[in-house]
């Protein structure tokens, strides 16, 4: 049975500061009581307040980035760590209403993140929605630096097509410019880069030649959208990964809040359903079903 990673803890966490980010988020630093191991893309934490201003069940968010690292002596960091939490009710309204020295619960690292994205095959395109982009800041990084003992990406192995519903859903775009890859933007409203949404922009970047055919994905954003992107994969027959965001209660395998279907035809089959929090929260698109 599938348990919560071995690095994973439950410890105390202090805000460090809060910003606002787009039109409904925010960015909220913290630190962890305790020094981390190295942290892949696209793990994630549970998050609630302490004084009991949050609901009783914690919430889960993706690690966007890490700043402010320092190494121990046992080869851990101490680092801050930054969410971007879009506010959708109770438990992400009392996040961003934090104020620095405010106590946290924190469970995490959580899940297993981004396959190793490498420079040895075909390009990557990573196809965020909204608040979905949060995982592909350290996962752009981690290409660049090189992950597994596999080749580095080059910047120009990747791009990133970063859609909303208008400009203000684009959180951090400036910083994820900065990170010197190609980055491609989609507005349904037509407010900053392509008019329309990420399927229809990446079909345009291949129809005008700029992305080529053969490529490799990954996903994170709404269901319906990660849905349009997995069909997509299995029309051009691409390998595809999804960081699905379902539902969860506990984030560590005992609530059967995050049962994700499994596909008949993927390697996970023999099981009808698997948990997203201890299983993924990432998969191979062709072994789920979204
Ligand atoms: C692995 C993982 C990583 C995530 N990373 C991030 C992140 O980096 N930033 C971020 O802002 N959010 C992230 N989420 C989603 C976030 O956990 C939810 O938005 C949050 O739990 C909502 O809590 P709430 O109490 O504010 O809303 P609730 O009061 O629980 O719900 C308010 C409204 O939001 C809807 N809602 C709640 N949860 C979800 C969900 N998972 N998907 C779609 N709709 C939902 C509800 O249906 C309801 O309409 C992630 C989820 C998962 C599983
Ligand atoms: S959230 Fe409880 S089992 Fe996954």
């Amino acid at each position: 049975m599938p348990a919560p990673p071995p690095d994973a803890r439950s410890q105390r966490a202090t805000v460090t500061s809060v910003r606002k980010t787009g039109a409904d988020g925010v960015v909220l630093r913290i630190r962890l009581a305790c020094p981390l191991p190295p942290l892949r893309a696209a793990r994630f934490f549970m998050l609630r307040r302490a004084d009991r201003l949050s609901p009783a069940i914690p919430r889960p968010f993706s690690l966007y980035r890490t700043v402010a690292c320092a190494h121990t002596d046992d080869g851990n960091y101490e680092c801050e760590l930054e969410f971007i939490i879009k506010v959708m009710g109770e438990g992400t309204r009392a996040l961003a209403a934090s104020r620095p020295g405010d106590e946290l619960l924190a469970v995490g690292p959580l899940g297993h993140g981004w396959p190793t994205i490498d420079g040895a095959g075909a390009p990557w395109v990573m196809i965020a929605g909204g608040i979905g982009s949060a995982p592909f800041y350290m996962g752009i990084q981690q290409a660049l630096e090189g992950m597994d003992g596999r080749p580095p990406c080059k910047p120009e192995d990747l791009t990133l097509i970063y859609g909303g519903r208008h400009r203000g859903f684009l959180y951090e775009l400036e910083d994820f410019q900065q990170l010197g890859v190609r980055v491609v933007t989609a507005t349904d409203d037509g407010s900053a880069g392509f008019h329309g949404n990420v399927v229809q922009a990446l079909r345009e970047e291949w129809h005008a030649g700029r992305i080529p055919l053969q490529v490799r994905l990954l996903s994170c954003g709404p269901e319906r959208m990660m849905e349009a992107v997995a069909h997509l994969a299995s029309e051009h027959d691409l390998d595809c990964w999804l960081s699905l965001e379902t539902y969860m209660g506990c984030g560590v395998g005992i609530c059967n809040g995050c049962a994700v279907p499994t596909s008949a035809e993927g390697e996970l089959r023999t099981w009808p359903v698997v948990k997203c929090c201890v299983d993924g929260p990432v998969f191979a698109a062709r072994d789920v079903l979204v």
